[in-house]
């Protein structure tokens, strides 16, 4: 191999190499994690500190519900037997997604696995280190009021 010949391999093995490297920078950054879609209940404010939820027949023991009160705060309404309904604020303790829902009787966040008991809120498996904040609920006649 003359010289020219060498010069000329080493040039195209270093431009090989830049365009390795051009489209290694050039690959797509991960889309950001982000919540879930789900369905979740709009409800307007009854009056001042309390909001008519619905019918406590709507929730089926062993489920849950969500309700969005306002564009701040989503509800998460929980039955773990036939006279106890739970509120609780659906925004995942660990980073802040909404929850998905009650799976396998418990609380599921779909972001990253967590998972909560359906009667107290406390965390049970996954990343989040701090209960759910809970919503005070008030059940009159057959509806279900939240006090917030
Ligand atoms: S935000 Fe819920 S597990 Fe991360």
């Amino acid at each position: 191999m003359n010289l020219d010949r060498r010069t000329a391999l080493t040039g195209a093995l270093a431009a090989t190499g830049t365009l390795t490297l051009a489209a290694c920078a050039a690959e797509p950054e991960v889309a950001a994690t982000t919540p879930p879609s789900a369905t979740v209940d709009q409800v307007e404010p009854a009056t001042s500190g309390e909001t008519l939820l619905g019918p406590t027949a709507e929730i089926m023991v062993g489920t849950g519900k969500k309700f969005e009160i306002s564009s701040a705060l989503t509800i998460l309404v929980t039955r773990p037997n036939q006279d106890t309904f739970r509120g609780f604020n659906a925004s995942c303790t660990h980073s802040g997604c909404i929850v998905t829902g009650v799976k396998d009787d418990q609380i599921a966040c779909g972001c990253h696995g967590a998972r909560f008991n359906t009667d107290s809120g406390e965390p049970e498996a996954g990343p989040a280190k701090s209960a759910l904040g809970k919503i005070l609920l008030e059940v009159r006649g057959a509806d279900l009021y939240a006090l917030i």
